[in-house]
């Protein structure tokens, strides 16, 4: 099975409204696809469907171990999520009340595997490093992300979703952050669709692929 990832015909609406229609795209193991596409054309609401959090209303998606989505409830999602999922999102979703070193471990957590070495070397991976014990309104909006990015790495998931992952962050630690989410997708052939406005973002990416209300069109 060479693909991680196969989007078939997918469609989401609100009502009558579609926000997208006839969406088709594979993604193989170790690649990286970047998706851009103009605000409110339903970007984050893809990458929501591609997890599973949010429910789509026609076409399939299925991922490089046979499942389905359409055919799992959401508890069953959930359990797919927390194993094969890391997920940066475009609001970070930090817990306030974890501190950073705990946001970070959470996902190790939840899959009990806890690895407070691992943690503090993301850490200092992400430009964290002696941060660990801040509170999340402790820190700048560009932190932040770090700690958004340094909790979807953690696992070593498969299947990496990044909502604007360096829209905070300056051109160096932009760079440097879009390092490691490449590193990581080509070292564990894990698979990286990463949503962007940055230009600078998506020169990188193996292929880029445009969202529009007409969808995606790619092999
Ligand atoms: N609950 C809802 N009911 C109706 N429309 C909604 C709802 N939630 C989102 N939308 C609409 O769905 C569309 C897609 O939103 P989405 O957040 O996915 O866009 P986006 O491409 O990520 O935009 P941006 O680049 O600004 O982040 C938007 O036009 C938004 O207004
Ligand atoms: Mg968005």
């Amino acid at each position: 099975m060479n693909e991680l990832l196969r989007v078939q015909d997918l469609a989401k609406r609100y009502g009558e409204a579609t926000v997208f229609e006839n969406v088709h795209f594979t993604l193989r193991p170790g690649e990286f696809v970047a998706i851009v596409g103009e605000s409110g054309v339903g970007k984050s609401t893809l990458l929501n469907c591609l997890a599973g959090l949010d429910a789509w209303d026609a076409g399939h998606i299925v991922h490089g171990d046979g499942t389905d989505l359409s055919g799992l409830d959401e508890t069953q999602r959930a359990l797919w999520r927390r194993a094969h999922v890391g997920f940066v999102f475009q609001a970070f979703h930090v817990l306030p009340h974890l501190d950073v070193a705990q946001n970070v471990a959470l996902p190790l957590l939840l899959l009990g595997q806890p690895d407070a070495a691992r943690v503090e070397g993301m850490l200092a991976a992400v430009g964290l490093a002696g941060l660990g014990h801040r509170l999340p309104q402790q820190l700048s909006g560009g932190q932040l992300q770090r700690v958004a990015i340094a909790r979807a790495l953690i696992h070593r998931p498969a299947l990496l979703l990044a909502d604007e992952p360096t829209g905070n962050l300056d051109p160096a630690t932009a760079a440097r952050t879009l390092d490691l989410l490449i590193a990581q997708t080509r070292e564990h052939g894990a698979g990286l669709v990463l949503v962007t406005h940055s230009e600078a973002a998506a020169a990188r990416a193996d292929r880029v692929l445009h969202l529009s209300a007409r969808g995606i069109a790619a092999p």
